[in-house]
């Protein structure tokens, strides 16, 4: 039997700004009549989102396009598109390199996909990259969560650090009202959404590119504002937020996450070097003190609170005694999560240019001895939750044993307990705390708490 619905699919690389773009450019193309197919090969429309945050992440982009580049030889009327980072980066050089492809839409026009496909199926190859005033978006993303969803605050970054593309890729910062925020968490809400984190490149610019200051000379809009204003939507339990950036962390937005019962006591705050030499080079705006003094005003109101963070190393120039002020930070803080990368130099950055780049060895070596002082300061980390009763949201079921769920518990751990996934999917469990590794938990479930909507 044949169907004449068109399905689509859609791979999404990078980070969580990919991931929300993609399930609103879902909802559109459901909107369009088209449906999901898990195997690309099934699909119609297939839509790679991209990520150019390093080398690697690039390259992967161009191998998975060359395959479906090749089917559409046999396949003339499959449809292919490329969004997100690496189709602004490269824009109409993507053409040349895949003719193959009838669209290159960058971030900042995810919301118009229909537009841009309208025009694809009139018979253009179209390239969609130039600087847009984000539009609201008007239909209903398809989220791959029923329980957590993301919702973007701030698109775009208007930073300057010296090693990275997303300013180049994402355009400049752009708030979205306080008002339309809430809106989608209140409809969130509704839908039985228990979690809600909230996105930006650098959610600490949250409101400076609304109108509006207060008496006092400060911006109305920022995002300690932001939380205080959304915080009482029915229905959200928890509320996240990320990527938080050392330069604009103030202690009015630590004291409101204190303040603010369904804001977690997790924070991503990316650190990138303990070193300030480097940390200058990088053009990121502090001292490792200043970051120092960050985390302990965090554990003065929330003595419990998750660190997490990301850092480079092997930034250009970077001697033994610099990369071991990292290891000395990581080691001070005890990081309940680290991201590492081994630095990589991105076009159109300037520390890309820059003549005293390392060698391919030493920031590989770099790398496994911070991953392994990281792994160990986890484990240590994770101790303290043995015997403890957590909250954990149940998301899932866990893939790899049919009899246990998994969740997170406040501070973000992976937590995994016996329990029927269609019971307990969406459910607040206190669990008792059991076993701990470093970056996961298993327990008891002991109460499902009733959570009473209004
Ligand atoms: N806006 C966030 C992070 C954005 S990119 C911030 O300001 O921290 C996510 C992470 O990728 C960065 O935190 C950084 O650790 C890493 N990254 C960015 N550019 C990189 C590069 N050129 N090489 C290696 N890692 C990089
Ligand atoms: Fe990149 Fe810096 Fe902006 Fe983060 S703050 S996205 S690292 S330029
Ligand atoms: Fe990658 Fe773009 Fe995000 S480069 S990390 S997908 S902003």
């Amino acid at each position: 039997m044949t169907t004449s619905r068109r399905h689509y699919h859609i791979t999404t690389f990078g980070c969580q700004m990919n991931k929300a773009d993609s399930e609103r450019m879902a909802g559109i193309l459901e909107d369009m009549g088209f449906e999901w197919s898990e195997d690309p090969n099934q699909a119609d429309v297939i839509l790679y989102n991209t990520c150019t945050i390093r080398d690697n992440a690039e390259q992967k982009v161009y191998s998975y396009l060359g395959r479906q580049a090749k089917r559409k030889h046999e396949q003339p009327d499959l449809t292919l598109i490329v969004a997100g980072c690496v189709a602004q980066q490269e824009g109409e050089a993507l053409l040349r390199r895949v003719p193959e492809l009838d669209l290159v839409m960058g971030p900042q026009h995810a919301n118009r996909l229909q537009d841009l496909l309208q025009q694809v199926f009139d018979g253009n190859q179209v390239v969609a990259t130039e600087p847009i005033h984000i539009i609201e978006d008007i239909t209903k993303p398809r989220r791959d969560s029923k329980v957590t969803a993301w919702v973007n605050v701030i698109y775009g970054c208007n930073e300057r650090c010296t090693y990275c593309v997303v300013p180049n890729v994402r355009g400049v910062e752009q708030s979205r009202t306080p008002e339309a925020i809430r809106v989608e968490m209140e409809e969130l809400g509704r839908q039985g959404y228990k979690e809600v984190t909230l996105l930006g490149q650098n959610i600490d610019a949250y409101g400076r590119d609304l109108p509006g200051v207060t008496p006092e000379g400060r911006h109305q809009h920022t995002l300690t504002d932001l939380l205080y204003y959304v915080h009482d939507v029915p229905g959200v339990e928890r509320i996240r937020f990320a990527t938080s950036h050392p330069r604009y962390f103030t202690e009015r937005l630590i004291r409101a996450c204190a303040e603010l019962p369904k804001v977690c006591e997790h924070f991503h705050i990316p650190f990138q070097s303990g070193d300030n030499e480097v940390l200058k080079r990088m053009a990121r705006g502090y001292t490792h003190e200043k970051y120092r003094r960050i985390i302990n005003t965090i554990r003065e109101y929330m003595s419990d609170a998750a660190i997490s963070a990301d850092a480079i190393v092997g930034f250009p120039g970077e001697t033994e005694e610099q990369f071991e002020n990292t290891l000395k930070l990581v080691a001070d803080i005890g990081f309940d999560q680290l991201n590492t990368a081994a630095y990589s130099p991105r076009p159109g950055t300037p520390a890309a240019v820059w003549e005293n780049q390392l060698s391919e060895e030493v920031k590989s070596d770099r790398l496994q001895r911070l991953n392994h002082l990281v792994a160990t300061i986890a484990a240590e980390r994770s101790q303290r939750y043995m015997g403890r009763l957590e909250e954990v949201l149940v998301e899932d079921q866990n893939p790899k044993d049919k009899t246990q769920v998994m969740g997170r518990t406040r501070t973000n751990r992976l937590t995994f307990f016996t329990g029927d996934i269609n019971e307990l999917k969406g459910k607040l469990v206190k669990v008792r705390i059991s076993e701990v590794r470093a970056f996961s938990l298993t327990g008891e479930p002991v109460e499902v708490r009733e959570v009473v909507s209004v």
